[in-house]
C-alpha cells in the first residue's frame, strides 16, 4: 500500500528533546488547550461526538458519548488515564508516553475541561519505570508553567493531575479493577452498573480514557471534527498507532490510518519490512492476544474497528500485532495463551477462574503430548461458557481468553489433530496419570 500519511500522534517522535516542555511548545504544543478553553465544555463534547472519537483501549466506545454519561448535576468528576497498557503485546501508549509527554497531559487538560473534572490520575503500570520518570518531568514542568493546577491559563478551569503507579496486574487495567486499585485496594473489577460515569472512583463520577484516546484531543480541538473524519475508514476515523512484533525483520510502533490491513503492516517498507529469514507468516494475532488470531491466509483484513469481526475476532482490540511464524509448533501458542490468561484472572468469578485453569491444563497435556481430540472440543465449549457476553462474569478478562483460544483451536484444528494422532500410544494414561 502507498500512503501519503503525515505521522500525527508520533510526529515528535525522533525530535531531539521532545519531552521539554519548550521544545512542545515551539512545535505547536498547548495550542489545542488554549483554543478549547474559549469554548464550552458542552461545544467541546459536540466537538469530539462529531469526530466520532472511539476509544483506543479495546472496547472502542466512543469518547464524547461516554463523557454525556455523566450526571448533569455533580460537584465532583474525575478522569482516569488508563496507563496500564496490560494488554500483550502492545507498547503504544510507552511510545506515546516516553516520546512525547505533553501530547498526552495537553490531552488530559481538555478531556478534564470538557468533563470538568476537578483531579486527573494517571495510572502507569509499575514495570514502565523510564515512561514514569519521563512523565513526572513532564507534569512538573506543565506545572511551573501554570498548565495545571488552579486558574489554568487565567481561566476558572481548575484541574490537579497525579501519577499512581500500579503493581503489575493485566486486571488492573479493566477500568474499575483500576479504579479499585486507585483506591488502594486489591484490583478487583465491579460489578456494573454503576458505572464509572455515575459512580466511579471514590464513589464520585469518573471517566476512564487510554493514553492514545487522549492524545487524539489536542489536534481534534485544533483542526477540528471534519479533518479527523477524514482520516480512515467510516466509523474507524482518525490516526491509529499499531505495534507490531514477533519474528519481522522491524518490529515497532507504527502510526497510520485505519485503512491499513495486516499484510501492509507486517511487508511494508514503512512498516515491518517483512518475515526474518523470509519465513511465511503461519498466523497473527492482530488486536493484542484478547481479540484472536489470523491465519497466515486471512492477512488482507483491514485494520479498523469493524473488520476483525468478518473475521471471527473480538475485536480490533489494542491494534497491537504479535506474529509467528512457520516454524512455531500451534501448541506451545495455545500453551502460552491459555497460561496468561489462568495467571491472571483475579478469580472472583467462578467461571473464569475455573475455566481458564481447565484451559490451561488441556493445553499443558496437549502440548505434553498427551492430548485427546475431545479436549479440543472441550476447549471450544469452555470458551462458550466464561466471559460477559454469556453474562457469567463480572468483567470481560474471560472474553478475551476466550477468542483467542477459540479461534486457535477453530482455525488450526487440523494440526492439532495431526499431533494428537501421532502421540506415542499410551502416553496420554501416562501424562493424566502424573498430572492428577
Ligand atoms: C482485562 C482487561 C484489561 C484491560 N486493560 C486495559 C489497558 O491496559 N489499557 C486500557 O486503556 N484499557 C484496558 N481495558 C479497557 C478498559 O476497561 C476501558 O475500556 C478503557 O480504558 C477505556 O478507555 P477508552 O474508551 O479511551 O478506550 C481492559 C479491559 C479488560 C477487560
Ligand atoms: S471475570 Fe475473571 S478477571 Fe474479571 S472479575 Fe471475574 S474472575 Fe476477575
Amino acid at each position: 500500500m502507498s500512503s501519503d500519511f503525515e505521522p500525527i500522534l508520533m510526529r515528535n517522535v525522533g525530535v531531539a528533546k521532545a519531552a521539554d516542555l519548550q521544545v512542545y511548545e515551539a512545535r505547536g504544543g498547548y495550542q489545542g488547550i488554549r483554543k478549547a478553553l474559549q469554548m464550552s465544555p458542552e461545544e467541546l463534547i459536540d466537538e469530539v461526538k462529531k469526530a466520532n472519537l472511539r476509544g483506543r483501549g479495546g472496547a472502542g466506545f466512543p469518547a464524547g458519548m461516554k463523557w454525556s454519561f455523566l450526571p448533569k448535576e455533580r460537584k465532583v468528576t474525575y478522569l482516569c488515564v488508563n496507563a496500564d497498557e496490560s494488554e500483550p503485546p502492545t507498547f503504544n501508549n510507552r511510545v506515546l508516553m516516553e516520546s512525547d509527554p505533553h501530547q498526552l497531559l495537553e490531552g488530559i487538560m481538555i478531556a478534564g475541561y470538557a468533563t470538568r473534572a476537578t483531579v486527573a490520575y494517571i495510572y502507569m503500570r509499575g514495570e514502565f519505570t523510564e515512561p514514569f520518570h519521563i512523565l513526572q518531568r513532564a507534569l512538573n514542568q506543565a506545572y511551573a508553567a501554570g498548565y495545571f493546577g488552579k486558574k489554568i491559563l487565567g481561566s476558572d478551569f481548575s484541574m490537579e493531575c497525579y501519577i499512581h503507579r500500579g503493581a503489575g496486574a493485566y486486571v488492573c487495567g479493566e477500568e474499575t479493577g483500576l479504579i479499585e486499585s486507585l483506591e488502594g485496594k486489591r484490583g478487583w473489577p465491579r460489578i456494573k452498573p454503576p458505572f464509572p460515569a455515575v459512580a466511579g472512583l471514590f464513589a464520585k463520577p469518573t471517566v476512564v480514557n487510554n493514553v492514545e484516546t487522549l492524545c487524539c484531543l489536542p489536534h481534534i480541538v485544533l483542526r477540528g471534527a471534519a479533518w479527523f473524519t477524514a482520516i480512515g475508514p467510516q466509523g474507524s476515523f482518525g490516526p491509529k498507532l499499531f505495534c507490531v512484533s514477533g519474528p519481522v525483520n522491524r518490529p515497532g510502533c507504527f502510526e497510520e490510518s485505519m485503512n491499513i490491513t495486516v499484510k501492509d503492516l507486517i511487508y511494508g517498507s514503512k512498516f515491518a519490512q517483512g518475515m526474518i529469514g523470509n519465513k511465511a507468516v503461519k498466523g497473527v494475532f492482530p488486536g493484542g492476544l484478547s481479540m484472536g488470531v489470523l491465519t497466515g491466509d486471512e492477512l488482507e483484513m483491514r485494520m479498523d474497528f469493524d473488520s476483525p469481526r468478518k473475521f471471527g475476532l473480538l475485536g480490533l482490540g489494542t491494534a497491537a500485532l504479535v506474529v509467528f511464524n512457520e516454524d512455531t509448533d500451534i501448541r506451545d501458542v495455545l500453551l502460552n495463551v491459555t497460561r496468561f490468561y489462568a495467571m491472571e484472572s483475579c478469580g472472583q468469578c467462578t467461571q473464569c477462574r475455573e475455566g481458564t485453569g481447565w484451559m490451561y491444563k488441556i493445553a499443558q497435556r496437549i502440548s505434553l503430548g498427551a492430548g485427546r481430540r475431545e479436549d479440543l472440543d472441550i476447549l471450544v465449549e469452555t470458551t462458550r461458557n466464561m466471559g460477559m457476553m454469556p453474562g457469567l462474569s463480572i468483567c470481560g478478562l474471560p472474553d478475551g481468553a476466550a477468542f483467542p483460544i477459540r479461534t486457535l483451536v477453530e482455525k488450526f484444528r487440523a494440526e492439532f489433530e495431526q499431533h494428537i494422532v501421532r502421540q506415542e500410544p499410551g502416553k496420554v494414561e501416562r501424562v493424566l496419570r502424573v498430572l492428577n
